[in-house]
């Protein structure tokens, strides 16, 4: 068992090369041995508690008709309590949903048998420092991390994957991901579509050979970028759809790629919630922008289609996001996400609420740097900057130091200069709202063309910036000290070191 508090004397500038070491052991190995459940059967019990073993290993997985594809996988197993907490994707590699209630202990333990250090974070949970998976609480192979902790969340779509530092791009590629979703009864109380009617869309794009090997490469200043979309670990996925309403909680799970998300149908696109859970009021809008580790929840209103019917989630092309470097793509791309076949006439009574969640927005004057908001800038200067710093294990700059229990302003200003990369820029700890954005004239052109596709109505926890932007955010930090993080979703960005520490005191 590791104590979470030990340097594996890891360092950022071998990160290429490690990853390159990564992927030719995978190439190379075998399949690791099932994480033992040993050691997981006492515990405290009660309806509301659950225990996952999550036993992080190498499978081939027949992801194509063919030849099996090697792939990473998280092989999470209910240990105890309700069978309804583990929700499996049938014939995925990727993760199974983890569902649980507001108020409910979950207990996991992760089980390294990877070649390469692991640790699992939970992706918008507030969660105690012990138990946010840190790049500095990342085991080696062979070792375990337990997990304990209360769910606080409100009702919302959240995740887990991989966070070791200069690993979490690569294992998340090969397949380590998944949804965690959380209820409350404010949301319980809403008529909105359960059951099947309630999916996760997780998209993730990936890149294939001729033998169904995924391939794996980072252009170091666009990330890894696939030619496929993935829907919760499959191609050509099909949604076969009953004439009835949908609530579709979609989850970008992908290294790099931003998605600018459309039903090619003309169907409206609207949201009843983001990141952080249910938005105050549905919102629609003409196309949705997804940057990796953002959520938006949809309400998919198939009611009044005609059995036969056939159409796509596509994410449309657009431009600005990223500059090209050498050959090969850039974000921005059209691709096809998911197909959907209305292939059965049910009645719907379910209709679209007015209101969904109660919701107070925070004002500026009410922070204590309103007027002086803490500025993060984003840079690059042969790699991409957080705060003028790359990332260091642990380390926490002067301005990075927070007092608990108060309402800041941060200010993230995305000015990559030549590279003009969008970076979406993600905090652990509270879910925080967009107060206000912006673009330097230069670049406005190309902001003007996805912004009305942002979704700032709600919580988030992952603010998307184009080349130019400035966002300014509102954070109501808790009342425990303790080390957190902020990074660059692009989790080839982020594995080359654009990440911070924060602290709070
Ligand atoms: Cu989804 Cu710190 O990451
Ligand atoms: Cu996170
Ligand atoms: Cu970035």
């Amino acid at each position: 068992m590791s104590d979470g508090s030990k340097d594996h004397g890891l360092s950022r500038r071998g990160f290429l090369k490690r990853a390159g070491i990564g992927a030719a052991a995978i190439a190379g190995g075998g399949l690791s041995a099932l994480p033992t459940l040993a050691g997981a059967q006492q515990s405290r019990r009660g309806a509301t508690s659950f225990r996952l073993n999550i036993g992080c290993e190498r499978v081939y997985w027949p992801i194509f008709a063919g030849e099996e594809t090697l792939v990473q996988r998280m092989n999470v197993q209910l240990v105890e309590g309700a069978a309804s907490h583990l929700q499996p994707i049938p014939g995925s590699h990727i993760a199974p949903t983890i569902r649980a209630a507001k108020g409910d202990m979950l207990y996991a333990r992760m089980q390294n048998d990877l070649y390469d250090p692991c640790i699992i974070h939970w992706h918008g949970m507030e969660v105690s420092e012990r138990n946010d998976g840190l790049p500095g609480q990342a085991v080696l192979p062979g070792e375990y991390y337990d997990y304990s902790y209360q769910i606080r969340n409100r009702a919302g779509t959240y995740w887990y994957h991989p966070h070791p530092d200069g690993y979490t791009g690569f294992q998340v590629y090969y397949g380590m991901a998944g949804a965690l979703i959380v209820s409350d009864p404010e949301e319980q109380a809403l008529a909105l579509p359960r059951g099947e009617f309630d999916q996760v869309v997780m998209i993730q794009d990936r890149k294939f050979d001729t033998h169904n090997q995924l391939i794996y490469g980072v252009n170091p200043f666009i990330g890894t970028l696939g030619n496929q979309a993935l829907v919760n670990g499959k191609p050509n996925a099909m949604l076969s759809a009953a004439t009835r309403i949908y609530r579709l909680r979609i989850l970008n799970g992908s290294n790099a790629r931003i998605y600018r998300l459309k039903w090619s149908n003309g169907l409206p696109m609207v949201a009843i919630g983001t990141d952080g859970g249910l938005l105050p009021q549905p919102v629609t809008k003409p196309f949705i922008m997804l940057a990796p580790g953002e959520r938006v929840e949809i309400w998919a209103d198939f009611s009044d289609l005609p059995v036969g019917e056939e159409f796509k989630l596509i994410s449309e092309a657009f431009s600005g996001a990223q500059v090209g470097f050498g050959s090969g793509q850039v974000n921005g791309t059209a691709m096809d996400i998911m197909n959907v076949r209305i292939d059965r006439q049910e009645v719907e009574t379910l209709t679209l609420p007015k209101t969904l969640a109660q919701h107070t927005r925070f004002r500026l004057e009410d922070a204590i740097n309103g007027n002086t908001p803490r500025t993060i800038p984003i840079t690059f200067d042969g790699m991409f900057l957080l705060n003028n710093r790359l990332y260091e294990l642990n380390e926490v700059a002067k301005n990075e130091i927070v007092q608990r229990n108060t309402l800041e302003c941060w200010e993230f200003t995305n000015d990559t200069g030549g590279t003009a990369t969008a970076h979406p820029i993600h905090l652990h700890g509270p879910a925080f709202q967009v107060y206000y954005r912006s673009c330097v004239k230069a670049r406005q052109p190309a902001w003007e063309n996805v912004r009305a596709g942002y979704v700032d109505e709600g919580w988030k926890d992952t603010v998307m910036l184009m080349p130019g932007e400035s966002a300014k955010i509102l954070i109501q930090f808790g009342t425990t000290p303790h080390l957190s993080l902020y990074h660059c979703h692009n989790l080839d960005h982020e594995d080359m070191g654009m990440m911070r520490h924060y602290r709070v005191v």
